[in-house]
């Protein structure tokens, strides 16, 4: 059976709302244990109402969609309300701000690889979908990663990951849900950024192979790639131009030119450095077949986490240090970042 007409209506509107000039996504969707890992790093406590209230610190920043196209949410956030009795995904809508919904499970390692991790949760996916649509998510996000040391990611590994960001693709746009597919090569270790490119290119291409296996309308996703970038304990950091060159050839290889947008993941780069290496590839490959925007979670989360600290008479000056990075990105996907904005 074809994709219903409706379906395809949907995916379009929500690609447009989210494919705009200056603005990008944010990844407010960490699982339970990552948000408490996260919140326990800068001594906050992590209970339903402190993620609550954070959640909305985010999302209420005024004038925040000025700058953010879309935000991706974990389930228990869809359910939340904010303090004046608005749920939140009906606050990013408020805000002109697309609310998405991280729909993965988590990784479960691979047998027989040796540490490999695959990606779980496609069992009941469709029911899930059908009910996160009801409660407002007009897109999802998938997370596949992989490992790059002696002899890893596996062949099975880089097989296997394709296959379910295919399959949840999929399920998605039968939902009339844009599928965020997301393949993260970590930067973990002590790679080059050469090895960063082989493994990238690799995986990128059995992503696009199954996608186009599993019949995915490649103008009706957005992809959410790493950069391509030496590892954090490589003897040298890569610089700006280095990622944003090798990360371009890398994906022109491997992305066919109807995907509509590219909207990179942080990773584990300091705020700063996802600001330059996003602005790097708008400035110098200004003409290329996708946008290329950001969809961070720490890039843009770190500093308001460690503005608020769990306390409620923090929340304006967090909500400030939300919006500043929030705008430094804004300008990075025009190429028009500089580093002088920082201080501002
Ligand atoms: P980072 O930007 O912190 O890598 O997170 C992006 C994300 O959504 C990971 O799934």
């Amino acid at each position: 059976m074809d994709m219903v007409l409706d379906a395809v209506k949907d995916m379009q509107a929500t690609v447009s709302a989210l494919v705009v000039p200056g603005k990008g996504i944010l990844a407010a969707d960490e699982s339970i244990p990552t948000i408490t890992k996260r919140f326990q790093a800068v001594g906050i406590q992590s209970n339903p109402d402190t993620r609550r209230a954070y959640r909305e610190l985010l999302i209420g920043t005024p004038q925040i969609g000025e700058y953010l196209s879309g935000i991706i949410l974990f389930e228990e956030t869809l359910d939340q309300k904010a303090s004046d009795g608005t749920p939140l995904p009906e606050l990013c809508a408020k805000q002109g701000i697309v609310p998405g919904i991280k729909v993965d499970k988590g990784l479960v390692e691979l047998p027989f690889t040796n540490g490999d991790k695959v990606s779980q949760g496609l069992d009941g996916l469709g029911e899930r979908l059908a009910t996160y649509k009801q409660k407002g998510a007009r897109f999802a996000k998938w997370r596949s990663v992989y490992n790059i040391g002696a002899g890893h990611p596996t062949r099975l590994a880089i097989e296997a990951n394709a296959e379910v960001l295919a399959r949840y693709a999929a399920e998605c746009q039968n939902h009339g849900i844009v599928p965020i597919v997301e393949p993260e090569v970590l930067i973990d270790g002590d790679h080059s950024i050469d090895q960063c490119a082989e493994v990238s290119e690799v995986a990128f291409h059995e992503v696009f192979h199954a996608l186009h296996r599993h019949g995915v309308r490649l103008e009706l996703i957005v992809l959410k790639p790493n950069m391509v970038i030496a590892g954090k304990s490589h003897a040298r950091k890569s610089t700006p131009e280095e990622v944003a060159d090798r990360t371009v050839e890398v994906l022109r290889r491997t992305v066919p030119g109807a995907v509509p947008t590219i909207n990179f993941l942080s990773g584990g780069q300091t705020p700063e450095q996802a600001s330059a290496n996003l602005n790097a590839m708008n400035e110098r490959h200004p003409k290329l077949p996708w946008n290329l925007s950001f969809s961070y979670a720490r890039a843009l989360q770190e500093p308001v986490m460690q503005t608020w600290k769990g306390d409620a008479k923090n929340v304006d000056a967090a909500r400030k240090a939300f919006f500043h990075r929030a705008k430094l990105n804004g300008a990075a996907q025009k190429g028009q970042y500089k580093a002088a904005m920082e201080k501002a």
